[in-house]
């Protein structure tokens, strides 16, 4: 079974949302007054966000140099994409070989919008409004099938997005990687990390309060062992999974995060 949630195609500037959240932190201007506030009671309890926030970026846009310098990857279907900010995915790739190819998913509206008015010129990337867990409907998109070709290797991106969706058999984070994955040819990657907490008063604290504050449009905050279960059956790339401002660190690294009450946990894997 597969994701038949209802997606929003409203904006309402009332209810938080992960993604104008995640805008503010990196200091974009996406963002309503209900975002920031949201933001300065989670600050409360987690004040390391923002830096974790920035280096959960600079993670995504190292793999994705690591994928088209090193690993020759050269297309990318990006799970949760968020708001377009400065150097995306598609810019990033593209930097390296222009003929790389981008689909963005995200079921947040205003991305749809803003991505949308980013990527008018580039023919090579396209957005797509869908929720990540329906990979049917992502799969057989036709934006999908112009700019994948699936008989090649591919990079799947679930980066810092398991923490908006609720563990289920079916469509849980595991279900997800995993029908996802069964349909990549051999040598495709998977980027994924999500929010974690050694604490388990964070753990509850911050998946409550976010629930709340985003209408149930959440997840949890999981466990460094969750993480590990979503890579089963992949070769876990060099260093391994870790607090991904160490994943092959380099001068982009913002300033890391102070405290870890909370960290952006995971890695690169390749399908064998
Ligand atoms: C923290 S942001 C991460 C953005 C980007 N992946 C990054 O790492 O910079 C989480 C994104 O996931 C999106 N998202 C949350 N739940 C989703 C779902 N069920 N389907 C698609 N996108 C979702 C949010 O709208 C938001 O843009």
């Amino acid at each position: 079974m597969q994701a038949d949630k209802q997606l929003s195609t409203e904006i309402d500037a009332n209810v938080p949302t992960a993604a104008r959240m995640y805008d503010f932190y990196l200091g974009g201007k996406d963002n309503y007054a209900a975002d920031r506030e949201a933001v300065g009671e989670l600050d409360k309890v987690v004040p390391s966000t923002r830096r974790l926030a920035l280096n959960n970026r600079r993670f995504l846009q190292r793999v994705v140099r690591v994928l088209a310098q090193d690993y020759g990857i050269r297309q990318f279907l990006d799970h949760g994409s968020g708001l377009p900010t400065q150097d995306n995915v598609h810019q990033v790739a593209q930097r390296i070989a222009p003929e790389s190819r981008v689909v963005y998913v995200d079921n947040d509206p205003m991305v749809l919008v803003h991505g949308r008015a980013l990527l008018d010129q580039n023919d090579q990337t396209a957005v797509i409004h869908a929720d990540m867990r329906a990979t049917d409907e992502i799969f057989s998109h036709p934006e999908t099938q112009r700019l994948i070709d699936f008989s090649q290797p591919v990079a799947v991106l679930f980066n810092s997005v398991f923490h908006c969706i609720p563990d289920s058999d079916t469509d849980g984070p595991r279900a997800v990687v995993r029908r996802v994955t069964e349909r990549l040819a051999p040598g495709s990657y998977a980027v994924m990390c999500q929010l974690v907490s050694e604490d388990a008063e964070v753990r509850k604290f911050v998946t409550d309060f976010m629930d709340q504050a985003t209408q149930g449009h959440w997840g949890r905050v999981r466990e460094p062992k969750d993480v590990e279960a979503l890579f089963e059956g992949m070769d876990i790339l060099e260093p391994g999974l870790v607090e991904v401002s160490d994943w092959r660190p380099d001068t982009e690294v913002a300033p890391r995060q102070l405290s870890d009450e909370w960290i952006e946990f995971g890695g690169l894997g390749r399908l064998r």
